[in-house]
């Protein structure tokens, strides 16, 4: 049984314990449906009584919607606001400058205080010093950074200013820092010198050097290094400037630049299903002001509470419940340097134990390794460490199986948190649909019901309406403010991957199926529709990596597809024809290894194909088309079904088909 399927015959329900519902922001199914009914009585009513609650605006705004150009929309456009100032400036205004704004773990173990005060006097001196550097409102930034707290102080230090970051993870080699450093235009690099990651000391520098070195971003004036662990860099004079120097001796006062509703926040790349990955564009009050408002509603975040969110500030996750919505309202939170294994794979839970956690988000690929890790050690098992003090967990990324979705609920919530399966996107830029802690049902492997406001629906191809219990489209009826605003210098792909003429050009489209439950109505996601995979949580095109492997001298063509994975949800399979004969044994073996690293040098490790396979073609129909549905079967192991009489070579599926 698949995935899916199991989801979709999922019988168990967890109601919401009395505990979980008292005191909280949205009690139960009548709060919840009382919000509901608000937002569909009067749409733009609602979004600007949460946006007027919520966020502190230095000029109001008077107009809510702007749908005039469609589908560029609009909000809250003459409000004027900063996203620094509303994330530290007025916490420490009302008196709560000594609370502490994060805790952070170091790979090492060392932990680091930093209270509101602290931060906003750390984002104030490098935002100061990025304004005499020449940096200025409308700029952009590109951030690579390991997570730190200086990764949160640069991206804060940036919108103080009016600069629009784009954060690059970590993981991504100097090429694809190197596109995104391009097609941004930025005129600053913010990385370190390395990250340390599970005890050892990866570079970051010198692949910020060879990426600035291919070319395309002269632009980039100053390239500004965090001293990590002190690792040798190579110096360009002129360019190259220690962060801790150019902050000694900077005013800890910097006035917030006031920005319009709709100014860029941040950029951030994400893979689609053609061509290379697209800037996701956010604007400043709509996406600040869901990553609060879900703050309240997803996670029911209360003073006192422990919040940690173990994503890297290099995807959305790490920025919306990182860097930017958990100070909106004000929370303490925890921030890893780490990986969930290292120096053990119990980390995670002696980490909760230690920071007395109480809401715990994660993605349900590492929940699956770590059920894994703890079945072979009794050691690392969530028992033997005191969660007493969690009290919401949560999933985001990719879908959670019902046996893993078990395990969490049992082991790491004792029987006693709800599970928010939060489904949304990079584009959505925050929650969309996740059931409400103290008010929604749960079952296992489901995201239950959108939250107010979000226009959630599942169509067909041409746009209609499918009934309850058909699976579909996933689209968004309405526009909602912390949508994309746009791809980054390309409008016409905003508007045809998102709001397709098919399917009537006004609907939003997320690239998932999708199906609902007959009685309930609760969405489970059924995975991308588009050549989009997801590997741990990653989003990777096909066609990126077919890209990468065919630009390697050795191959002729490459098709990759997706194969569903116990611990990674989805895993790359790469079918390649080389230019040579095709390789067999050892030799098979040494030039598939070659060609991993070759991917994890082009695109970075995530990307490398788990499995490669060699054939001297691919499948393909007399008119020359790659017949994917075929490679699907066969990265599986499945035997073939399909109708293979259109096939021009029906022989090289013996040779595909043979796992390696
Ligand atoms: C998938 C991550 C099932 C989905 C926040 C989506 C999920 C893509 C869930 C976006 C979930 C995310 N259940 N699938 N709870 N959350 N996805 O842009 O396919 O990195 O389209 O944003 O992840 O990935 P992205």
């Amino acid at each position: 049984m698949s995935a899916i399927e199991s989801v979709l015959q999922e019988k168990r329900v967890f109601p919401p314990q009395a505990k979980a519902s008292a005191g909280a922001a949205i009690s139960g199914m009548e709060a919840y449906k009382a919000l509901v009914a608000e937002a569909e009585s009067d749409y733009e009513g609602f979004w600007a009584r949460i946006a007027r609650e919520m966020l502190s605006w230095h000029k109001p705004f008077s107009k809510v919607l702007d749908e005039s150009k469609a589908p560029f929309y609009t909000w809250f456009e003459d409000g004027e606001l900063n996203a620094s100032y509303n994330c530290l400036d007025r916490h420490v205004e009302a008196g709560r400058g000594n609370d502490n704004a994060i805790i952070f773990e170091a790979d090492d173990g060392t932990v680091t205080n930093v209270t509101y005060q602290d931060l906003l006097d750390r984002v104030s001196r490098l935002a100061n010093a990025l304004k005499k550097r020449g940096v200025k409102k409308g700029d952009r930034v590109v951030i690579y950074l390991p997570m730190s707290v200086e990764g949160v102080v640069a991206m804060q230090a940036c919108v103080r200013i009016g600069a629009t970051h784009s954060v690059v993870f970590g993981g991504f080699s100097s090429k694809s820092l190197n596109e995104r450093l391009v097609d941004v235009g930025a005129v600053a690099l913010i990385t370190a010198d390395e990250q340390m990651r599970g005890g050892k000391a990866l570079p970051l520098k010198s692949i910020a050097d060879d990426a600035l070195a291919a070319g395309g971003c002269e632009k980039v004036k100053d390239v500004i290094v965090y001293q990590r662990t002190g690792g040798k860099v190579a110096w360009t004079e002129g360019r190259d400037l220690w962060l801790h120097e150019i902050v000694e001796n900077e005013s800890n006062q910097c006035e917030p630049e006031w920005v319009s509703a709709e100014h860029p926040l941040f950029i951030l790349y994400t893979s689609g299903s053609t061509g290379k990955p697209k800037g996701v564009q956010h604007s400043t009050a709509g996406t600040l002001l869901w990553a609060a408002q879900t703050m309240k509603w997803t996670f029911d975040m209360k003073p006192g509470d422990i919040f940690w969110c173990t994503a890297d500030i290099g995807w959305i996750t790490g920025h919306s419940y990182i860097a930017y919505g958990p100070l909106a309202i004000g929370a303490t939170q925890v921030v890893f340097e780490g990986v969930p294994t290292f120096p053990h794979a119990g980390r995670f839970w002696e980490m909760i134990d230690r920071h007395k956690v109480t809401i715990f988000y994660t993605a349900p690929t590492a929940i699956r390794s770590l059920i894994k890790a703890s079945e072979a050690d009794a050691k690392v098992h969530p028992k033997s460490f005191d969660l007493s003090t969690l009290r919401i967990l949560g999933t985001v990324g990719e879908p959670i199986n019902p046996e893993a979705w078990m395990w969490y609920h049992e082991n790491v919530g004792r029987g006693q948190c709800p599970i928010v399966d939060t489904w949304w996107q990079t584009e959505t830029g925050g929650h969309m649909i996740t059931p409400l802690p103290g008010a929604t049902p749960l079952v296992p492997g489901s995201c239950t019901l959108p939250l107010p406001g979000i226009m959630a629906a599942v169509v067909d191809e041409t746009g209609q309406d499918v009934p309850n219990g058909q699976g579909g489209i996933l689209v968004v009826k309405r526009p909602w403010p912390s949508m994309l605003r746009n791809v980054w210098g390309d409008p016409k792909r905003y508007q045809t991957s998102y709001f397709p003429e098919e399917l009537g050009g006004k609907l939003y489209l997320a690239g998932d199926g999708a199906v609902r439950d007959k009685e309930t109505g609760y969405f489970t996601i059924m995975g991308r529709i588009d050549d989009v995979l997801n590997v741990s949580g990653h989003r990777l095109g096909t066609m990126e990596i077919e890209s990468a492997l065919v630009s390697n001298p050795m191959v002729a063509e490459a098709a990759v597809v997706g194969r569903p994975d116990d611990t990674t949800g989805e895993a790359v399979v790469a079918f390649v024809v080389l230019k040579r004969a095709r390789p067999e044994g050892d030799e098979a073996k040494q030039i598939a290894t070659e060609l991993r690293n070759w991917v994890g040098k082009e695109i970075g490790p995530i990307a490398k194909p788990k499995d490669i396979r060699f054939g001297e073609n691919l499948p393909k129909t007399r008119s020359g088309k790659i017949m994917r549905r075929l490679l699907r079967s066969l990265a599986k192991g499945e035997e073939i079904t399909q109708d293979v009489s259109t096939l021009e070579n029906p022989a090289i599926l013996d040779q595909l088909g043979e796992a390696r």
